[in-house]
């Protein structure tokens, strides 16, 4: 498939590789087409890779990732304009981070969040959080002595999870659904609970396992 991935960052390399490595073909987007940090990443990840603007990356995928700063995703929509997202899915891997007091806070608490927003922001496309709950190195194929960690996902529309649940498979993950986009509230706080272990122990290669019977 064609994935535009909006995000030079560590989410929209590790994110891109792992597409590739999959076999789809991605476009990495941009505030400029033909920055150093995407075409680095454009030489390293081959034949397969592209970059462009936020809205090339857009126009080009049938899966849109969002891998932008948290602050500036709903003004990256707005640049690239809602109707360029209609019928896509768009996977939504940002946290609303404010790091104005030092340590991470949630910029958007109580009854909204990020992927509420965003899902509003573009109405014509299915959004799904996921990748959010996790680090960059442990995105694509994490091997952990656990068994397969659990990416917990929320969005409107079923069949949108259900590509969602494909995907991450192949990346290597088992999903948990929990409801719709409203759920988001709560994934982009367990973003916190993932940041404040890792401080804690100074670690960062861990992931969460719902376990059931
Ligand atoms: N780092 C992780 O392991 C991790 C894990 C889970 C979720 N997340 C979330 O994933 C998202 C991406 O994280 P990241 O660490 O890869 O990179 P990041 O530094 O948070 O974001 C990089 C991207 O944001 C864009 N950006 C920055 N400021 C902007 C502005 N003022 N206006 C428009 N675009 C702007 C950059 O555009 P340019 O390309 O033009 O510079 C770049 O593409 C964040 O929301 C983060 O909270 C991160």
């Amino acid at each position: 498939m064609k994935v535009g991935i909006l995000g030079t960052g560590d989410v929209g390399r590790a994110l891109g590789n792992g597409f590739i490595a999959l076999g789809h073909e991605v476009m990495m987007g941009s505030r400029t087409a033909g920055g150093e940090k995407a075409k680095a990443w454009v030489n390293e990840a081959g034949d397969k890779a592209g970059e462009g603007t936020f809205e090339d990356a857009t126009k080009f995928g049938e899966i849109v990732v969002l891998a932008t700063l948290g602050s500036a995703t709903e003004a990256v929509i707005a640049q690239v304009g809602a109707d360029n997202f209609n019928g896509k899915l768009v996977l939504d891997a940002a946290n609303p981070l404010d790091f104005s007091t030092g340590a991470p806070q949630l910029a958007i608490v109580g009854h909204d969040s990020l992927g509420e927003r965003v899902q509003k922001a573009v109405p014509g496309a299915h959004v799904v959080k996921c990748f959010n709950t996790v680090g960059n190195p442990l995105m694509f194929k994490p091997e952990l002595p656990g068994g397969p960690p659990t990416m917990f996902i929320a969005g409107n529309d079923d069949g949108a999870k259900a590509k969602t649940t494909e995907l991450l498979k192949d990346f290597g993950w088992e999903t948990a659904d929990i409801g719709g986009i409203d759920g988001s509230r709560y994934l982009e706080a367990m973003c916190l609970a993932w940041v404040r272990y890792g401080v804690k122990t100074g670690g960062w290669m861990h992931a969460f396992k719902l376990l059931k019977k």
